[in-house]
């Protein structure tokens, strides 16, 4: 994280919101010619240069280094992009004149992930990273696998080996994908691996995205879902124990996504808590486009969006915290009922209003659900806030040990909940439903967790 003596002299107030806004504007344009991205490259170092001599930011220094020299020997657009990104961020810092401990700090993060990003997408790295994806023959595992192996996932520069894994009845599924996968002849992939059994799939994996699970039938209970899935992580969890990484990030996708999670981590006790996550992120992206429509502004003019709880009816996105351009989106929303009479149950609703229209669950949008989580926790939120499920340690009173949505921030590869945020009377009964939710699926199950 960088900070130092530069935060006691950079953005405040409406001035911090117009250098974000810059930011953001810069940094996604992506039709600049490569001459000015040159330009804005050098200005980049010129800045970046006299703040890391200002502040001793040793790490940041190399980082900066080694993306300048590969930048010199291969001038590739993607880069250029990034060096924008930076330059923005840069000039957001340096032009801003007074003190805002907290949106300083954001914007040094966002630096920070920046550099960190264009430091790992830039460096060519040899050995692949692996990846498992389980249930990698359904739907979600369809969308997913190809973005992987193009490089969505870990950038244009990082070589990836997929271990697909899937039930035995689906081996020739698997066998299918794996010949697609060879014909797109992604020039980052560098091997496909296929399995049903979960030891050999999880073997020394960096990254576990966990997807494989039975769908509901017909006439089942969701407590026969449960504890069908549950089983399934149970199996998986002990697998990761015995094979992966010990540092392998995890994210657990098949529903119900909370507590196949907690099954999974109680089961691989060598694994940290914090290496395991469950996906809110879609609901997250779907918060952000009601929002993004309600107010007619983009997508990145929307900040401190978080949803809680459960991934279920009972989640809580909660607009309360939302900035718009940095004014709190209650102003911006002059309509005091949206948020409780459609915000909210829309969210809550939209998987099962997919399922209406198309005959059939989300896929596309969870496959993209998970490269973004993924990416966030890999290369930070740049100060920004996402929702993951995560394994409480108790904070805002929920129960330690279960898996709860929050608000996180990431950077360096780690996540944090965001801490001591109001939480208003209506707010705290929601989040105490959905919890409540959590403690009877945890219940239910309670003989398979260890
Ligand atoms: P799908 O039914 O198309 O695919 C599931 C795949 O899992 C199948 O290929 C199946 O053979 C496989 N599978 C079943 N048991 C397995 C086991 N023991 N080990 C490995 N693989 C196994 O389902 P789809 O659409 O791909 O969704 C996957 C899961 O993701 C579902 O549980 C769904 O409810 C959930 N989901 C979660 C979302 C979230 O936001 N957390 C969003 C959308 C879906």
């Amino acid at each position: 994280m960088l900070c130092g003596r530069t935060t006691r002299r950079v953005c405040s107030g409406s001035n911090v919101t117009k250098a974000k806004w810059r930011y953001k504007k810069n940094a996604r344009s992506v039709s600049t010619t490569d001459s000015l991205a040159e330009k804005l490259t050098e200005e980049f170092a010129i800045n970046l240069k006299r703040h890391l001599e200002e502040n001793r930011y040793t790490n940041a220094d190399k980082a900066f280094k080694l993306i300048l020299e590969k930048l010199d020997a291969d001038t590739r657009v993607d880069a250029l992009q990034y060096f924008r990104g930076i330059h923005a961020v840069t000039e957001a810092f340096t032009d801003v004149p007074g003190a805002n401990k907290h949106e300083n700090q954001r914007i040094l993060a966002a630096l920070n992930d920046i550099l960190s990003q264009a430091h790992s997408e830039c460096s060519t790295a040899s050995e692949p990273v692996k990846i498992a994806v389980t249930g990698a023959c359904g739907n979600i595992g369809y969308a997913l696998i190809f973005r992987i192996a193009s490089g969505q996932l870990l950038g244009p520069n990082i070589p990836v080996q997929l271990h697909l894994h899937d039930v035995p009845a689906a081996e020739q599924a698997l066998l299918g994908i794996s010949m697609e996968l060879e014909d797109c002849a992604f020039p980052l992939l560098r091997g496909v691996k296929t399995f049903t059994n979960p030891e050999s799939a999880f073997e020394d994996v960096d990254y576990a995205l966990l997807a494989g699970s039975k769908p509901r039938g017909k006439s089942m209970e969701r407590k026969d879902l449960l504890r069908g899935n549950a089983t399934i992580f149970l199996e998986q969890g002990k697998a990761l124990n015995k094979s992966a990484k010990k540092s392998v990030k995890i994210l657990v996708v098949g529903n119900p996504a909370n507590t196949n999670c907690l099954v999974l981590k109680s089961n691989a006790p060598n694994i940290p808590s914090k290496n395991f996550t469950c996906m809110t992120r879609l609901d997250h992206n779907r918060a952000l486009y009601q929002i993004a429509k309600k107010a007619q502004v983009n997508i990145h003019d929307i900040q401190n969006m978080a949803v809680w709880g459960n991934h279920s009816s009972t989640q809580y996105p909660n607009i309360n915290h939302v900035l718009i351009n940095g004014t709190p989106a209650t102003e911006v929303i002059k309509d005091p009922d949206w948020a409780v009479k459609e915000f909210i149950p829309t969210i809550q609703q939209r998987g099962a209003s997919i399922i209406l229209a198309r005959g059939a669950s989300s896929a596309a949008s969870a496959a993209s659900a998970i490269i973004d989580h993924m990416r966030s926790w890999v290369y930070g939120t740049r100060g920004e806030w996402t929702s993951m499920g995560v394994i409480s340690n108790g904070e805002y009173g929920v129960t330690p040990g279960i898996c709860y949505s929050y608000p996180v921030v990431a950077s360096g590869g780690q996540y944090e909940i965001v801490k001591d945020l109001q939480i208003d009377p209506f707010s705290a009964e929601c989040l105490e439903k959905t919890h409540k939710e959590l403690l009877e699926e945890r219940d239910a199950i309670a003989d398979l967790l260890s």
